[in-house]
């Protein structure tokens, strides 16, 4: 009887912790969900992954994503752009990427990356943001 009282503590204690763990996971994620939705950009980004990496130079089908803010559009080395995307005069910022996002191939005609685009205004906005970084969106 007394080992059960013993147990059935110390699995409460466990369950505490790992609680404990999680607030304050979610306090981090929150604390930079301020001006932005952090986990709706995360779940959009899946869209992105199978062709685009967030890691420095590390590319596939498609260029890294890597510190896209105020970058001029095909400009990173190591990856084969399209002469449209090069030649575009696009600079990376809110509004250009933003209307890239929302229908790549109308926005820049001819580019070679093969998405639909994304017509959730939220959703688009929140990736926007995170990929740019958030002061871009202050
Ligand atoms: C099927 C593969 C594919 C998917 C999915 C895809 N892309 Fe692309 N993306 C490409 C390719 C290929 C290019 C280069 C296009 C070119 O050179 O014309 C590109 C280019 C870009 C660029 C321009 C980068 C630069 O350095 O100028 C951005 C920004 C971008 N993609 C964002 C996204 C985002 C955000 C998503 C998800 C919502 C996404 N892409 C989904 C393949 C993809």
């Amino acid at each position: 009887m007394k080992f059960r009282m013993t147990s059935r503590r110390s699995k409460v204690w466990t369950l505490v912790v790992s609680m404990m763990f999680l607030l304050q996971l979610l306090a981090t994620d929150m604390a930079y969900a301020d001006g932005l939705n952090l986990e709706l950009a995360k779940q959009s980004f899946i869209k992105c992954l199978a062709c685009h990496s967030l890691d420095e130079g590390k590319h596939g089908v498609g260029p890294s994503l890597h510190d896209l803010n105020n970058r001029k559009a095909g400009s990173v080395s190591g990856f084969k752009f399209s002469k449209a995307l090069r030649k575009s005069g696009v600079q990376w910022d809110k509004e250009s990427l933003d209307a890239y996002l929302l229908n790549p191939q109308q926005n820049i005609p001819r580019n070679r990356m093969a998405f639909g685009g994304l017509k959730n205004d939220e959703e688009r906005q929140a990736l926007v943001c995170y990929l740019l970084g958030e002061s871009a969106c202050e």
